[in-house]
């Protein structure tokens, strides 16, 4: 189904089922433990073997040479896999041949070799008993000092300007130059990563834990050499992702060569201490912003420069992308760049970009607000816009929606937004937080031994057009089963699509089967990005309208006047219960959702804002936050049960980006030391107040036929900054390095 207009009425307008909080369909199965993650497989693949990888100890050289006979002698081994007899890896759409290291070593616990044996301790002794000689190579491993290296990538639109960026500050009646520091953070989501594979012939299934199913089912063909027809990959149930599972990692190629060696098959589940620095993490980031605006507040020129890490050909972290879109101002630049460094590789991470960009800017905006002794809530909406200032014309045609140039949409540098609430989520939010209640001056708040702030930033994130496919079956028996291989991370995707199913065929929730995760069922968009939710429904939407065509011909009603409701098809007041209208098979329904050019007429973002009130112990500096509250415009809700619960997910990683999260980095050894839940802080029950969560009445029908938008990561752009601001608000000590730690603010 193509999709390129407005979507108008359609059956997810009566919302009988779609926007209402209905529980988590999979919540059962999640709370008494029967949902079959990847390592719970033992029922449908027996006879595993245990794969236990050794990472580098190392971060960059050569592997001279690996003694295995000690290691092959010992109790239980079964094989050995190193890159010497591993094959040929090659390179998928992400970096999967470097998932083996040898003879080169990338970074420091890169895989060197995998030890299958018949207990998972007999492959963990034995892996010690592996004898690797390493020639070391000197590396970068401080940002800090390699950032004047950093190169904005080509192609990418890496860097922007717009009128007279540099005039334009220095002629700036107020301004603000300042440096933030965002740090090398780690998913550390619930579930390691892990994979069961076995091999029958030639045909390899993989069971593992992947956010992007299409994604990981090519590149694992792709990496191991094989057909794509030849990989069946399944994870249908993830214990959080966060970015860190879009791509196969290690414990997926690794388990399929294994299996291979090993002629049975293999789990390998990455030890949480190898995760770290194994997979991927995002880098830190320094970003230099520079605002000018006039006396009454209106910015005239707005800069914004990034510099991340990562290695050779990796990507930059985009924290200064959002600088093109949010705020108004007719002098701009923006640069994203990168350096290349020795430390694992860099990659997405819960709203990669906007996460730490926003963390810096909305400093920035509040600093400038005091400059200008302008209310922060104020200066923002005073600078609102409608269109995006800096709308940089996308460069190649790596762009998957990409068409024939004549047939697209001619290049808008200043597109409006489909909708944009901003003003109306600060306005909002000020008035449901007592935000007439702050002190603009700092220091002044005391209740008992805390020293009491408040803090507000705006929230912003785009909303991605994906395409997405999927399949629903009816049965004679009035079962209705989607298929798709679209995923759950743990965000209520089983729950939302069996709503739209519901909805779309006019059938009760219980009488509808969601089947996801699984490369064998139509290609979904997956979920990253916060692009899931939205596409994926709009992929059954697409699936159910070809179903309706289908019952209503097969019952020979016109599909046009054709409604479901009550479990039935209706045209005037003829009827017939949709169990009956089947016929003798099941009927299917299958389409795909593709977007045409709306998003390059339009632009799509979600927009909120986070209101903070913090605690900092007037004798150790300590900061507990009080208060949280969120107000979310993100197109239709489709479920404010688990849409809330996104987002209060979101605002706790806020926190723990705000006040604790941080890899430390040795610079002598390259590595990250705190490579464990123990050394690694994230937030826990005890860090987080009561957090409140309003979404705006908003659709978008521009958006897709669900009218909805992204809404997970939202809730995560801008928290760190309104926690910032509220510590200053609350102390007067500004600190632009994350995480605030106490000895910061001493
Ligand atoms: Mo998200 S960091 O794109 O999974």
């Amino acid at each position: 189904m193509k999709f390129n207009e407005p979507a108008t009425t359609n059956p997810i307008d009566q919302l009988k089922v779609v926007g209402q909080p209905i529980d988590r369909v999979d919540g059962p199965l999640k709370t008494t433990g029967t949902a079959p993650y990847a390592m719970d497989r033992h029922d449908v693949v027996p006879n595993q073997a245990h794969g236990y990888i050794l990472g580098s100890a190392i971060p960059k050289g050569r592997i001279v040479s690996i003694d295995t006979t000690a290691a092959k002698a010992a109790p239980g081994v079964i094989a050995i896999v190193t890159a010497q007899n591993a094959g040929k890896l090659t390179k998928g759409n992400f970096n999967t041949a470097n998932l083996l290291a040898g003879p080169r070593v990338q970074h420091y616990h890169q895989a060197v070799a995998l030890v299958v044996a018949e207990t998972f301790e007999q492959a963990r002794d034995a892996a010690h008993l592996l004898r690797v000689k390493y020639e070391r190579d000197k590396g970068d491993y401080d940002l800090k000092a390699v950032k004047t290296k950093a190169t904005a990538p080509k192609g990418e639109n890496a860097e922007t300007a717009v009128g007279n960026f540099t005039g334009a500050f220095a002629s700036a009646p107020v301004r603000l130059d300042a440096e933030y520091h965002t740090a090398h953070e780690s998913h550390s989501m619930m579930e390691p990563h892990a994979s069961i594979a076995a091999w029958d012939g030639d045909q390899l299934t993989v069971w593992t834990s992947n956010q992007m199913i299409a994604w990981g089912k090519g590149d694992v063909a792709k990496t191991l050499n094989l057909k794509k027809d030849k990989v069946h990959l399944m994870s249908p149930y993830i214990g959080g992702g966060f970015g860190s599972k879009l791509f196969v990692r290690a414990d997926a190629v690794m388990a399929a060569l294994g299996a291979k060696a090993a002629g049975r098959p293999v789990r390998v589940p990455l030890q949480r201490a190898l995760i770290p620095n194994n997979t991927t993490h995002r880098s830190a980031t320094i970003q230099r912003i520079r605002i000018g605006a006039n006396r009454d507040g209106k910015i005239t020129a707005i800069g914004h420069e990034s510099w991340s890490g990562n290695l050779p050909e990796g990507s930059p972290e985009n924290a200064a992308t959002q600088t093109r879109a949010l705020y108004a101002g007719e002098h701009r630049m923006t640069a994203n760049k990168v350096a290349v460094m020795d430390l694992p590789e860099a990659n997405a991470m819960r709203a990669p970009g906007e996460a730490p960009g926003m963390a810096a800017l909305e400093i920035a905006m509040d600093e400038m607000a005091e400059k200008l002794g302008l209310d922060p809530v104020q200066f923002r909406i005073v600078n609102d816009t409608q269109v995006v200032p800096d709308n940089p014309k996308k460069e190649g045609s790596s762009d998957p929606q990409s068409k024939k140039p004549e047939e697209q949409a001619p290049h808008n540098p200043t597109p409006p937004y489909s909708k944009r609430q901003l003003v109306q989520c600060l306005q909002q939010g000020a008035e449901r937080f007592g935000w007439n209640k702050r002190s603009a001056k700092p220091g002044q708040v005391r209740d008992g031994r805390w020293l009491v702030g408040m803090g507000v930033a705006a929230a912003f994130r785009d909303n991605l057009l994906m395409k997405s496919a999927a399949r629903v079956r009816l049965d004679r028996r009035g079962m209705l089963t989607v298929e798709t291989d679209m995923t759950d991370i743990g965000t209520g995707s089983y729950t939302i699509l069996a709503q739209t199913a519901s909805e779309m065929m006019g059938i009760p929730l219980e009488r509808v089967k969601v089947r996801l995760g699984d490369s064998s069922f139509p290609a979904s968009c997956g979920s990253g990005g916060q692009w899931g939710g939205n596409n994926s429904a709009a992929g059954v939407y697409a699936a159910c309208m070809k179903l309706r065509e289908a019952i209503a011909r097969q019952a020979g009603f016109e599909p046009e006047r054709a409604i479901f409701a009550d479990g039935l098809i209706r045209v005037g007041d003829r009827s017939l219960p949709l169990a009956q209208a089947v016929g003798e098979r099941e009927l299917v329904g299958e389409d795909m959702i593709e977007y045409g050019d709306i998003d390059k007429r339009f632009h799509q973002s979600t927009f909120g804002a986070h209101f903070v009130e913090v605690g900092v112990d007037a004798a150790t500096c300590e900061v507990r936050i009080r208060r949280m509250l969120a107000v979310c415009a993100a197109g239709r809700i489709l479920n404010p049960k688990t849409a809330r619960s996104q987002v209060i997910g979101a605002m706790t990683m806020g926190a723990g980006a705000a006040l604790m999260e941080e890899l430390a980095v040795d610079k002598r050894l390259g590595y990250f030391v705190n490579h464990d839940l123990a050394g690694y802080e994230v937030p826990v029950h005890a860090d987080i107040p009561h957090q409140e969560v309003i979404f705006l009445d908003e659709t978008d029908p521009m958006s897709s036929p669900m009218k909805a938008k992204g809404i997970a990561e939202l809730g995560i752009c801008g928290v760190a900054a309104a926690i910032a601001n509220a510590v200053y608000n609350a102390t007067g000590v500004r600190v632009r390095e994350y995480p605030i730690t106490l000895d910061k603010l001493i």
